[in-house]
């Protein structure tokens, strides 16, 4: 058993069943111990929400944390966000260009301001006319030369993102910051916006028992041996798809 990268996705995918959470946290801790692991959570919130969510939930402390959908990495319980990769974002990155098309679009409703960030626009936007308006949004924003990524998640949630801030790049980022092969990493996710944690590179992937649709359909077109979909939900999945590689006994 050798030493790997866990990476994972928090809302429905480490957290959400607590006895499972539990018992993932003992297997991880003598991992830890026995073989090597670095932990890296990958979430949508802000540090601000990712601190309320570990105030209430048995988390073990990680080796890495990406908020914001990818869009900022901090270490070691540090408050700054990683000065490179934010340098990274920033090339054509136009947040003020991209709040003033999205404007024109009465459908999308910003999330509040405790959820915006420096590389990172949310909005809520209807399941039923994300059909629609994603795509013209898409168009509109690509006519003014802003090259930017659009994720939706959990039918509910738009994230506007620079070109190479998701949490696959992230991901791939800190595999480079601390010398690990995709081989050796595997990464965990329930929904939309963790889709590019598994179509990135080689990583190994586990998408827990209860995902949502969109990732769902994701994985039904493009899954590959290298993603395993649990039949466990939350940090059950995890579990599952750990040991379906391998990673642990
Ligand atoms: C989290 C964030 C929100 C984001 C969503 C999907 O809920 O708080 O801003 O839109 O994840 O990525
Ligand atoms: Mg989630």
């Amino acid at each position: 058993m050798t030493k790997f990268l866990l990476i994972t996705d928090l809302d429905n995918t480490l957290v959400g069943d607590r006895p499972a959470l539990e018992q993932l946290n003992q297997t991880l801790m003598q991992v830890r111990q026995a073989q090597g692991l670095l932990l890296v959570y990958s979430t949508g919130r802000s540090l601000t929400s990712f601190n309320q969510l570990r105030s209430q939930e048995p988390m073990l402390v990680p080796d890495a944390l990406v908020t914001s959908v990818g869009t900022e990495i901090y270490y070691g319980g540090s408050t700054t966000p990683d000065p490179d990769w934010s340098e990274k974002l920033n090339q054509g990155w136009q947040r003020e260009d991209v709040l003033s098309i999205t404007a024109h679009f009465n459908d999308l409703v910003l999330q509040p301001e405790a959820e915006q960030s420096p590389y990172k626009v949310s909005f809520f936007l209807e399941p039923s006319l994300a059909t629609d308006l994603l795509p013209r949004l898409d168009v509109a924003l690509h006519i003014r030369g802003l090259d930017v990524k659009l994720v939706y998640s959990g039918g509910k949630d738009l994230d506007i993102l620079p070109l190479h801030g998701d949490k696959g790049q992230a991901m791939q980022y800190l595999r480079g910051q601390f010398g690990v092969t995709a081989e050796q990493t595997v990464a965990c996710g329930d929904s939309g916006n963790d889709q590019a944690l598994f179509s990135t590179g080689q990583e190994r992937g586990i998408i827990v028992g209860n995902a949502c649709p969109e990732l769902l359909q994701w994985h039904q077109e493009n899954g590959s041996d290298y993603i395993y979909l649990a039949t466990a939900n939350c940090a059950g999945g995890i579990l599952e798809g750990l040991r379906h590689f391998s990673y642990v006994k």
